[in-house]
């Protein structure tokens, strides 16, 4: 029997056209760009038009990402979706996603688990192709916060913004990819925590859409320890050494918690990717949006091997080590 591996064929990112500065949010509510930018690295979002949804940012990612490796959506045969914030309660958001790319086979679904979102689809996705099940996966993180932000609420409505980021991962026979491909993924949820952060309607509980509540400062501390849990946890299993990491590509939800996690870790500061001060918390987009970002700045190339992991409501955290 064949032994397959998952490796990264293309990586896109797509960021709504209209940006939202720590100025402009001065005028709204009792902030100022000297808190927003000393408590968490922000200095501007991108937040989408009336009408432009979660899936117009993710196929629009999807596309790059599909550029980028020289592939085509007839290629595609699976894609999975993170997303907190779907155009739709049903259906999946990834099937609205495959229907504006024009695929019309195999499988699409979305999966749920909010910032940690991109490491759950990639594992997901990691696992039906080492099983040999697809060939070919789009795994996206996609959101639009904007629309379940309470704006009147200084305490959260400064921390997100909207946009997405793909990756196209491909099955490769072991013997062929040599030591490329998804080398570890570490997922963890502790369903304790929900009070501290979660929003506070749905389909099921208030028939609405609800807004977001945090309790950020507590959300702070487990951040810290659960990020670096995961990134000890996901580094052991690849069997390799910090020190053997490129680049590290955490989730962007507060850059004090990444330089934080760094610190802790022996992760020099040279090696962690911010891109926080222009894009906010896109929360399931941000990893796929920096490791975009650091492909294109030439960061990754064949042989990079990069460390990703996330921590979000649930709560959930996440950790994976990929060699591009
Ligand atoms: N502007 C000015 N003052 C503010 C603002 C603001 N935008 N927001 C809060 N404050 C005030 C508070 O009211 C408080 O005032 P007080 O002392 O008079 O009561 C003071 O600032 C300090 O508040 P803290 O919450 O203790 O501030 P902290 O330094 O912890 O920063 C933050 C808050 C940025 C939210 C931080 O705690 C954080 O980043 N938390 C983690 C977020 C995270 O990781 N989320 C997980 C992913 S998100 C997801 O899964 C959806």
């Amino acid at each position: 029997m064949n032994e397959y591996v998952s490796v990264v064929r293309g990586v896109g990112g797509h960021l709504p056209a209209r940006v939202l500065t720590n100025a402009d949010l001065g005028v709204m509510v009792d902030t100022s760009d000297q808190w927003i930018t000393e408590r968490t690295g922000i200095r501007k979002r991108h937040i989408a038009a009336d009408g432009e949804t979660t899936s117009d940012l993710a196929a629009a990612a999807a596309r790059k990402a599909l550029h980028a490796g020289g592939l085509g959506p007839d290629d595609i045969d699976l894609i999975v979706l993170a997303t907190a914030t779907p155009d739709y309660t049903f259906p999946a958001t990834a099937t609205i996603v495959q229907n504006k790319l024009g695929i019309t086979r195999g499988a699409a679904f979305d999966v749920q688990a909010v910032c940690s979102g991109f490491v759950y689809a990639l594992a997901t996705a990691d696992n039906f192709l080492a099983r040999g099940q697809f060939e070919r996966a789009l795994v996206i993180g996609a959101e639009t916060f904007s629309r379940i932000i309470d704006w009147s609420d200084r305490t959260t409505c400064v921390l997100f913004g909207d946009g997405a980021g793909a990756l196209v991962l491909e099955r490769q026979d072991k013997a062929i990819a040599g030591d490329r491909g998804v080398k570890s993924v570490h997922l963890r949820s502790d369903g304790r925590y929900k009070d501290m952060l979660y929003v506070d309607g749905g389909p099921s509980t208030t028939q609405t859409v609800g807004h977001l509540k945090m309790i950020g400062n507590q959300v702070f501390k487990h951040a810290v320890s659960k990020i670096s849990e995961s990134v000890r946890a996901a580094v052991d299993q690849a069997g390799r050494h910090i020190d053997e990491v490129d680049w590290f590509v955490p989730h962007q939800a507060n850059m004090r918690i990444n330089q934080m996690v760094a610190h802790k870790l022996g992760v020099p500061e040279d090696k962690v990717v911010h891109n926080i001060q222009r894009y906010g918390n896109t929360t399931a987009a941000t990893i796929p949006i920096g490791l975009s970002e650091s492909f294109a700045e030439g960061k990754l190339c064949e042989g990079t091997t990069v460390l990703s992991a996330a921590f979000g409501s649930g709560f959930t955290w996440a950790g994976a080590v990929m060699r591009f």
